[in-house]
């Protein structure tokens, strides 16, 4: 349970407040690559709550600017992408992609333009991610992460926006129980059903069994190393600040590997990525990642082929898959990750903003106590004028762990 303060302070992301001060200092992953075409036109998005354009010049270069013209503030989505920059459709000013303003045929000819700036944002580009810079001054390095160094075929990135705060979706990977229950069927059904569970645990009334675990959490200078110790398995989670989570897939030395990084577009909405990977080769069809995203259409869009899944339809809950016995939470089957997503997409948009004033938390949330706490001292670090923690660190050596237990004796 936390105070009113407390839970808006890790709830308000836009320009000012201390959550959006912290998430500044990091760089962001914002686009994914493939929606940048060299010379299309430019794409309007929002990331904390800053109205932004991004495009990508005719010769390849990106740019990402504050969505209002300079000038007197109509939109660059209407810009024209040119050789060199984007234009304003209204009067021509026209940018480079590092915000310099190239020609403003509104001056005269001989006016000086070299103190005239558009606000422009530094762009990082690796492994068809497109990260931004938000914050104020010089940027720090990237610091690496587990696939920073990765050639492009050993990482697939893939991005859903959800109409909920960025906060609940690592929540509800904090709560690593839920999958027990919520995911109960479709890790069953899934590759990785054999080593899920225990069949020595313990059953509701209604019949379905599962294991109860014993939550770990501690925390560490980058943010938070939690584990979940039941009769199947040991996993190991990695929450690094202010908004990566690496989350246990399946079990082996070789497997695919992944995160989650839960990026604000606004206090009520939040850009979701899951980031695969494969250290020591490239993503194999047979893989959890490449087998988890299998026939999806849109990877930038997910679960769009799914439909629409809102309040007003129930999330698409098929109530007479639920009665007939083949789906626990009335997702149809589908691929692994999307199946899995739309399971949290339902519960994590119904609790709508949460009032976490009210809630009744127990024993399987002490990562979920813990991981907010870690958010919090971040935030109150930064505005003590400390540096935002693990900002420069090398975090490539963590990831997540999935140890499964024999049961055979
Ligand atoms: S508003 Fe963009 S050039 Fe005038
Ligand atoms: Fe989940």
């Amino acid at each position: 349970m936390l105070s009113e303060k407390r839970n808006r302070l890790l709830t308000e992301v836009g320009p000012g407040t201390p959550l959006g001060q912290l998430m500044r200092c990091y760089w962001i992953p914002v686009l994914r690559s493939q929606q940048l075409p060299a010379g299309a036109p430019p794409h309007g998005f929002t990331i904390l709550g800053e109205q932004l354009v991004a495009y990508r010049s005719p010769e390849g270069q990106v740019g990402v600017v504050d969505e209002a013209c300079p000038h007197r503030g109509a939109s660059l989505t209407l810009g024209r992408n040119e050789p060199g920059g984007l234009r304003c459709v209204y009067h021509g000013w026209k940018f480079s992609p590092d915000g310099d303003l190239l020609e403003a045929p509104s001056h005269p000819q001989d006016a000086d333009l070299s103190s005239m700036r558009t606000g422009c944002h530094p762009v990082h580009e690796a492994q068809g991610m497109v990260w931004l810079w938000l914050g104020e001054g010089a940027p720090p390095p990237m610091r690496k992460l587990a696939f920073s160094d990765l050639p492009d075929d050993h990482v697939v990135a893939v991005t859903v926006k959800v109409s909920c705060g960025w906060l609940q979706p690592l929540e509800t990977l904090w709560d690593v129980f839920h999958a027990q229950i919520l995911h109960n069927q479709t890790n069953r059904g899934s590759r990785r059903g054999g080593v899920y569970f225990s069949e020595q645990g313990r059953t509701m009334d209604n019949g379905v069994a599962y294991d109860y675990p014993e939550m770990h959490a501690e925390q560490t200078d980058y943010g938070m190393v939690y584990m979940n110790v039941d009769a199947a398995k040991r996993t190991h989670f990695r929450f690094i600040l202010p908004f990566f989570d690496h989350h246990a897939l399946e079990p082996g030395e070789f497997a695919d590997k992944g995160l989650q990084i839960s990026v604000p577009i606004d206090d009520d909405h939040c850009l979701l990525w899951m980031v695969m990977y494969n250290k020591h080769a490239p993503l194999d069809p047979g893989g959890f990642a490449l087998q988890s995203v299998e026939g999806v259409p849109d990877l930038t869009d997910f679960v769009a082929h799914m439909g629409p899944r809102n309040r007003e339809n129930r999330w698409g809950q098929d109530r007479a898959l639920m009665d007939r016995g083949e789906s626990w939470s009335g997702v149809p089957d589908t691929s692994l990750l999307v199946k899995i997503f739309l399971e949290d997409l339902m519960v994590i948009e119904s609790q709508g903003r949460p009032d976490r004033t009210k809630e009744d938390l127990g024993v399987t949330d002490r990562a979920l106590v813990l991981g907010r706490k870690r958010v919090l001292e971040a935030i109150e670090a930064v505005q003590r004028g400390e540096p935002a923690p693990g900002l420069t660190d090398d975090l490539s050596q963590i990831e997540a762990a999935f140890e499964a237990i024999s049961t055979a004796d």
